[in-house]
């Protein structure tokens, strides 16, 4: 018989099943296949289907319907139709609908988490534990803010139609990261589903129905690229929330440029996971296990590079490399195991590719010994070692249970590798020594930090990545805004639009000053806090209301530019001065104004405004300036509620460099309500005011020289607006753009933002009234000049 030590010894975990009749008795009642969810009721199954199926077993589990872009005009149509009775609903009633849907979601918890399981192979103590609770909190959470609607976001309605695109790794969570807060804020929607993972949401559609939701609220078409593609480019929507791969996010960047449609994306990352020297290592290593084994490290934020302070790396990876061995890799239906199949055999070679680069290319693989299925797409936990910043495994999204390690020696150097990456999702710092846990945290360029823990995520905190990881939140109130709009916007006038071509352009050197008013001054460009004569040699003719030239100003190119955001590059400093010593700097600059605005307003006047617009104007800026300065240390963060015994930090963070393309009209204001929200937040910017009316800024040199502005962090080039916006757009180190002027340049801006996916907002060709404060000052301004990094800070021993 034996002892019961050998028999602890020897001990290994029985399969523990979970019963999946209840699915199986539900694809059966489908069988036939299933259709589109379209305006409350489900249509005929499709003439093109595919075949979806368990990545477990190799089998299939249902047939699919190819929706083409007919569906997705039906369902676009049936969404257009239902959206004025839902947004006109008081916040209440839409509140209720809302809990309705997550009641049902929590009755329903234990189907929805098989059938998840089955779908996407993820192992069921994650769809049970964490993806299924999530997508219910985040329905409570949503309904809270319908509720509050009116209250928390007064002078915002609704976008309209929003066409919604997910993937395969967290198919119902990431499905109720769209919706709730769509609906939440009157929206109708379109969702698709990744191909892969289609089954919950038409299984979250049976539910709408049963919760009574008006039809075409919630329209849900099932289909691959094809069928995306064709809610991209659909005329009559509104919005597209993405979430993919960057390389998608890309595409739909620049197909939906120039068209009015508002855009988040949720991409890619290759986000660090740091181990400093006094970090509880044995904590540390049950984060590698969530960080990037989690969900077969199928996960946009997974911890996929390890950095390990030099001292332990040896002790770390003795202690991961054991841990690994523990891992159990199986049937994911059973309970006790920790990885399933990833979820398809496309993602599975493109693993297998990537994994045999790796090795080609020297680094060295571990993988855990476990045995693996016969069947099903498995891929073992597995781990690169010999690898530098240079090597595929370090740089490119695996999208699968491969983590990469290297070492550093100090934290600078730490921080330094961690943001050596173009993505910028999420990061991991592993320490016990708070100073340098926070120091660390306000070095990641990343939207979410988690300290001693990771890949947690809670409905009232914002997700969302900076960089090539895309823009928007999801989730709290910064994601509500990416569902709403002013109120005031869809009323805006068109733009007059002054094209290049109007710009007389003439040698800098030869001006013709026969028969013209006597010209008073040629305005340079400023680029670091000096005056540049710009790079071209030539200066254009300004001209006043009666076409008469009252100067000339330089003709900024692509070198300006480049030269000025290398100026606004080296005043860094700007951005960690505190937000007393900006709002200081921004009273200054107010009192020189004040000192000259009879000045000013003449000038305005002499560029053809009356003497009363005029004034106003001026007046109007020195406010606008008092406005910022007040709001640079005010504008602050939050702390979220999300888990217990947790401190969730959400911080507005500047961009770094903006680009400002200033509007025609005022152009005065229209320049000061651009560049002071944008430096108030401890941005540096490059500014091209109005070109038909540029000395308006052009005059703010000497206020600026005079005002304890630090040097390049205005910076000021005149010129063509649509062709210095388009450099801006390309420019890799322009972090955020700006652009007040026509529906061509609004395009184009777009278009070539798509390089480094950098956040644009643009006026698609409408005309604000800048003298009207609620349109042309407030908390977008400020919201747009910033991004919010969550970190989240456990505590308790
Ligand atoms: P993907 O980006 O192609 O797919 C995501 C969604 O976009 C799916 O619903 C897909 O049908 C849809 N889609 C594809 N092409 C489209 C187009 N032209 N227009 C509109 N919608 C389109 O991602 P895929 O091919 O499934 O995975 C490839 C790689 O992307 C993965 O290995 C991984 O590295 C990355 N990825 C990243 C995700 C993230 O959350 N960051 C999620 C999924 C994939």
């Amino acid at each position: 018989m034996p002892r019961v030590k050998e028999i602890l010894d020897t001990m290994d975990y029985g399969p523990a099943p979970e019963a999946n009749s209840a699915i199986t008795q539900w694809l059966k009642t489908h069988e036939a296949g299933l259709g589109q969810f379209i305006n409350g009721a489900f249509t005929k199954v499709g003439s093109e289907t595919f075949d979806v199926m368990n990545p477990a077993t190799e089998a299939k589990l249902a047939r699919v319907s190819q929706g083409t872009p007919a569906d997705v005009d039906q369902a676009v149509k049936a969404a257009r139709k239902a959206f004025p009775a839902w947004a006109k609903l008081d916040g209440h009633t839409r509140a209720t609908h809302l809990y309705a849907i997550a009641r049902l979601i929590q009755k329903r918890e234990r189907f929805l988490a098989v059938l998840e399981t089955m779908d996407n192979g993820k192992p069921i103590r994650e769809s049970r534990d964490i993806d299924v609770p999530l997508v219910a909190r985040h329905f409570y959470h949503h309904a809270g803010w319908a509720e509050l609607i009116a209250d928390e976001f007064p002078d915002y309605q609704p976008v309209g139609v929003c066409g919604q695109i997910i993937p395969w790794n967290f198919p119902l969570l990431m499905l109720a990261w769209k919706i709730a807060p769509a609906l939440a804020a009157g929206n109708t929607v379109v969702l698709k589903p990744a191909e892969y993972t289609p089954l919950t949401a038409l299984a979250f559609a049976e539910i709408c129905h049963e919760a009574g939701l008006p039809p075409g609220v919630v329209n849900i078409v099932t289909g691959d690229g094809r069928t995306g593609q064709a809610l991209v480019e659909h005329p009559d929507v509104d919005k597209i929330a993405f979430t993919g791969s960057t390389e998608v996010g890309r595409l739909i960047r620049k197909a939906t440029a120039g068209s009015g449609k508002k855009l988040s994306l949720e991409l890619g990352g290759k986000s660090p996971f740091i181990v400093h020297e006094d970090a509880d290592l044995d904590a540390a290593v049950e984060g590698v296990v969530d960080a990037i084994w989690f969900n077969q490290g199928q996960v946009c934020c997974a911890g996929s590079r390890l950095l390990v302070q030099e001292g332990i790396a040896e002790k770390f990876l003795g202690k991961l490399r054991r841990r690994m061995e523990t891992l159990r890799v199986g049937d994911p239906l059973d309970k006790s195991v920790d990885m399933g199949p990833v979820v398809d055999p496309v993602q599975l070679k493109r693993i297998r590719e990537i994994v045999a680069k790796g090795q080609d290319e020297g680094g060295t693989l571990l993988q855990a010994s476990c045995p693996l299925p016969e069947k099903g797409y498995y891929f073992p936990p597995s781990l690169f070692t010999d690898v530098d910043t240079a090597s595929t495994v370090m740089d490119v999204e695996i999208f699968g249970p491969v983590a990469a390690v290297m070492t550093f020696r100090t934290p600078e150097e730490a921080a330094a590798l961690a943001n050596h990456t173009r993505y910028g999702l999420a990061a991991t710092i592993w320490s016990e020594n708070i100073n340098l846990v926070l120091d660390t945290a306000a070095r990641m360029k990343a939207g979410v930090v988690w300290v001693n823990s990771t890949n947690l995520f809670d409905a009232a905190a914002g997700f969302g990545g900076y960089r090539e990881s895309g823009f928007g939140r999801e989730g709290g109130r910064e994601g509500m805004f990416e569902y709403l709009v002013p109120t005031w916007e869809a009323e805006l006038p068109k733009t007059s639009e002054k094209k290049a071509a109007a710009l007389n352009i003439a040698p800098a050197k030869s001006i013709d000053l026969k028969g013209l008013p006597s010209i008073d001054r040629t305005a340079k460009l400023y680029v670091g806090g000096k005056q540049a004569r710009p790079d071209s040699g030539y200066s254009y003719s300004v001209l006043n209301a009666k076409g008469q030239a009252i100067g000339q100003a330089g003709l900024g190119n692509r070198k300006d530019i480049r030269n000025a955001v290398e100026a606004a590059g080296k005043a860094s400093g700007w951005s960690s001065a505190t937000a007393h010593n900006r709002a200081q700097v921004l009273y200054y600059i107010g009192e020189n104004l004040n000192a000259r605005a009879n000045e000013f307003a003449a000038r305005l006047e002499a560029m053809g405004q009356s003497a009363k617009v005029a004034r106003a104007e001026v007046e109007a800026s020195l406010r606008r300036i008092f406005w910022y300065a007040a709001q640079a240390d005010k504008y602050d963060g939050r702390v979220h509620s999300t888990k217990t015994r947790e401190v969730t930090l959400a911080m507005n963070e500047p961009f770094g460099i903006m680009g400002l393309l200033c509007a025609d009209e005022c152009p005065l204001l229209g320049f000061v309500s651009l560049v002071m929200p944008a430096i108030a937040m401890g941005n540096r910017v490059v500014a091209v005011p109005s070109p038909a009316h540029p000395f308006a800024a052009t005059d703010l040199y000497q206020v600026f020289d005079t005002s304890d502005l630090p040097d390049g962090v205005v910076n000021i080039v005149t010129g063509d607006r649509d062709e210095l916006a388009k450099t801006l757009a390309d420019h890799e180190d322009v972090a955020a753009l700006w652009y007040f002027g026509g529906m061509e340049g609004s395009a184009a801006v777009e278009k070539a933002s798509a390089g480094n996916l950098k956040p644009t907002w643009v006026s698609n060709g409408k005309a604000r009234n800048w003298l009207d404060a609620s349109q042309g000052q407030g908390g977008e301004y400020l919201r747009r000049a910033t991004q919010v990094k969550n970190i989240w800070i456990p505590y308790g021993e």
